[in-house]
């Protein structure tokens, strides 16, 4: 039987139809005043960007644009005037959508009234209040500005708070000593310091039970993303949980990823698991800066001992820019429509990977949310992520693997997106299929931001 107009189609029929449409064309487009910029970045900023994942390291260089001026929704504009879909939304910042007109105008309210004063400001109340209200575990809010902020007091709380040093983690938490000296990317850090961090596997209790075992009375924290792009299996969490209780270690759940996104009491209320602390930021004030460490009483009130103090903590336009994006999220259907989207763009990202035989090749992966796309082989991964973005950027696709879903991403957006895979992904498969795949490279492949240990 015909639908009828007002069925929605399934994702089965969405793909099948973009199937039989011509592939998207290639625009045109000229980047002038981003090479211009980057040849002026090149002499005066180290990596050229103040974001390891935004530098040109992770771009294809001559094919993507260095730089964005602005955004609207879920599209953004570079320097040279190019529009491109986006999904990376700002490494998950941005989860109403670019320039939010909720949350501009709360900004803006906030920016003529001041932005910082001598005390403190009744937003600090009434933010805390609302996170209070929302998530599981808080009992108590203190504020930072960055994700690395917030997950190095938890650090420092949970050490003052057991008087243990060491610390089990298991993710990626922020740019500070204590966590990036146990990656490849440690130069820097005084060994002394990162030796006092372990990391176990996801999924993996024993390897938990392990750094227990090696390292008895020592591990003041066990901190975690409760989810990246790999469910967790039944019974790991609560088993994570079980392990850090009997072994007297605080649990922290970071979820600045998953934070809001996955729904305003986060991945901790989804998954039914509170831990002791946790902390948030990215897309809690769509782009503005600031971040939560929420958690237990009895932990967080030893606040009054450990410094966690700085001029611009309870800067007041991003505490604003905060609680009118979470009001946002609260309204009906919000969250529903990014899960919604989200299970589209992973189940039509598979469907047409299977349909050009790259089953074995490539996935989306994740929780619908916030999903990314694996490559395999290891060997040949980073070519072909980097022949994706280079085919996706060229039809106005700002591709970086990563599906952070966002309020904007509509059916049209979810649509788009799968229009461009389903052109780039038939591209893959021939050049796969005709061993032309490094020679088709219009620049450099892309580089990991760490090297596997
Ligand atoms: C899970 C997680 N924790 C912590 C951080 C660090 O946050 P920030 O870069 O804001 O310091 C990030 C940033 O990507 C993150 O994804």
């Amino acid at each position: 039987m015909a639908k009828t107009t007002a069925e929605p189609l399934t994702i089965q029929e969405i793909c099948r139809n973009l199937m039989e449409e011509p592939p998207v064309p290639v625009l045109e487009r000229r980047l002038d005043r981003s090479m211009e910029l980057k040849r002026r970045a090149e002499k005066l900023i180290p990596s050229c960007s103040q974001t390891f994942s935004k530098g040109p390291s992770q771009f294809v260089q001559g094919i993507a644009p260095v730089y964005l001026e602005r955004g609207s929704g879920c599209t953004v504009w570079d320097v040279d005037g190019n529009s491109y879909l986006d999904y990376c939304m700002a490494l998950g910042a941005v989860l109403l959508g670019y320039g939010d007109s909720r949350v501009s105008q709360a900004v803006s309210v906030q920016m003529k009234q001041g932005t910082v004063f001598t005390l403190s400001h009744p937003l600090e109340v009434e933010l805390s209040e609302t996170l209070r209200r929302l998530i599981p575990c808080a009992e108590m809010v203190r504020f930072g500005k960055n994700g690395s902020d917030v997950t190095s007091a938890a650090v420092r709380l949970a050490r003052g708070f057991t008087g243990r040093e060491m610390i089990a983690c298991c993710g990626y938490h922020g740019w500070q000593d204590w966590y990036i000296g146990a990656t490849t990317r440690n130069r820097g850090v005084p060994e002394p310091v990162a030796r006092l961090t372990k990391t176990f596997k996801y999924n993996d209790l024993g390897s938990l039970e392990e750094l227990f075992r090696q390292y008895p009375g020592k591990i003041a924290a066990v901190i975690m993303e409760p989810v990246g792009l790999v469910e967790p299996k039944p019974g790991f969490l609560e088993g994570v949980q079980k392990l850090a209780r009997k072994n007297e270690a605080l649990l922290v759940f970071d979820e600045m990823v998953t934070g809001f996104r996955f729904g305003t009491g986060g991945a901790q209320q989804y998954f039914g698991v509170t831990p002791d602390m946790a902390c948030f930021g990215k897309g809690m004030a769509n782009g503005m800066a600031v971040s939560a460490i929420v958690g237990r009483r009895d932990v967080m009130e030893l606040f009054d001992e450990i410094f966690f103090s700085f001029t611009f903590a309870g800067e007041t336009a991003s505490l604003a820019a905060a609680l009118a994006t979470l009001q946002a999220l609260e309204e009906p259907g919000v969250l529903e429509g990014i899960w919604a989207r989200g299970r589209q763009i992973q189940e039509g990202y598979n469907l047409l990977a299977e349909s050009y035989g790259l089953k074995g090749e490539t996935e989306c992966v994740g929780l619908p949310p916030r999903t990314g796309i694996s490559f395999h082989p290891d060997e040949t991964a980073l070519a072909m992520k980097t022949f994706v973005q280079q085919e996706c950027i060229k039809r106005g696709y700002l591709f970086t693997g990563a599906h952070n879903l966002c309020a904007a991403h509509n059916e049209q957006a979810v649509e788009s997106v799968l229009r461009i895979y389903r052109t780039v992904l038939e591209l893959l498969a021939a050049r796969i299929r005709d061993g032309a795949l490094l020679c088709s490279l219009e620049g450099p492949v892309i580089q990991p931001v760490f090297r596997k240990m």
